[in-house]
């Protein structure tokens, strides 16, 4: 299967980072084909609701780095949506991708794919995480594909929270048997 996991931190050597490295690992290891677009490091300006793409073919108005992930998107059997939890939500920076989904909505809607969410964040609790989770599987309810997972890792703040953690094992368990 055609794997796309979708990062959002900027911190390439960071908790989410680490998590991601292990999922992709076991989904590797498994057999999978995988590929990952770091959202941070690309190009992807908001969406800004023009509607252009309703009249012109799933064609945005803007041409960035979204060129480059459509094709994977469209082929993909998994969407694996990483992100640090920034004030009780993803970060911007992959929402904005989420958002640029809207062009090829009428495709990606009722398409046969997985997904995973995959969270981190410094809070004890799952407080933090709550409305990110909702958030996900509102989505992926409307979108109507299948939630293979989520991982959601309380209490990791820094790299050594999340090394010391259950969370890299789950994160590598849920790539390996997807
Ligand atoms: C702007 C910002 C907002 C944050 N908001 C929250 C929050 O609401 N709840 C929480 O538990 N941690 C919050 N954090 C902590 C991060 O989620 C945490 O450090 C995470 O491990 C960072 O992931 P990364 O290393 O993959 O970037 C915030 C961090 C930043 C920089």
């Amino acid at each position: 299967m055609n794997i796309l996991v979708i990062t959002g931190s900027a911190h390439k050597k960071g908790t989410s980072s680490y998590l991601t490295d292990a999922f992709i690992k076991g989904a590797e290891e498994a057999g999978h084909a995988v590929s990952r677009f770091d959202a941070a490091f690309k190009n992807v300006h908001p969406c800004i609701g023009c509607d252009s793409c309703k009249k012109n073919e799933q064609t945005c108005v803007f041409k960035d780095d979204m060129q480059e992930l459509n094709p994977e998107l469209l082929n993909a059997g998994a969407v694996v949506f990483v992100s640090p939890i920034y004030y009780y939500d993803v970060n911007a920076q992959i929402k904005a991708v989420i958002d640029r989904f809207y062009a090829n909505n009428s495709v990606l809607k009722g398409a046969d794919k997985k997904a995973v969410l995959m969270l981190t964040y410094g809070d004890e609790t799952e407080e933090s995480a709550e409305g990110a989770i909702a958030s996900y599987k509102g989505m992926v309810k409307y979108l109507e594909w299948e939630n293979a997972g989520i991982v959601s890792a309380k209490g990791c703040y820094v790299l050594d929270d999340v090394i010391n953690s259950e969370y890299p094992k789950q994160a590598y368990e849920l790539g390996k048997n997807l």
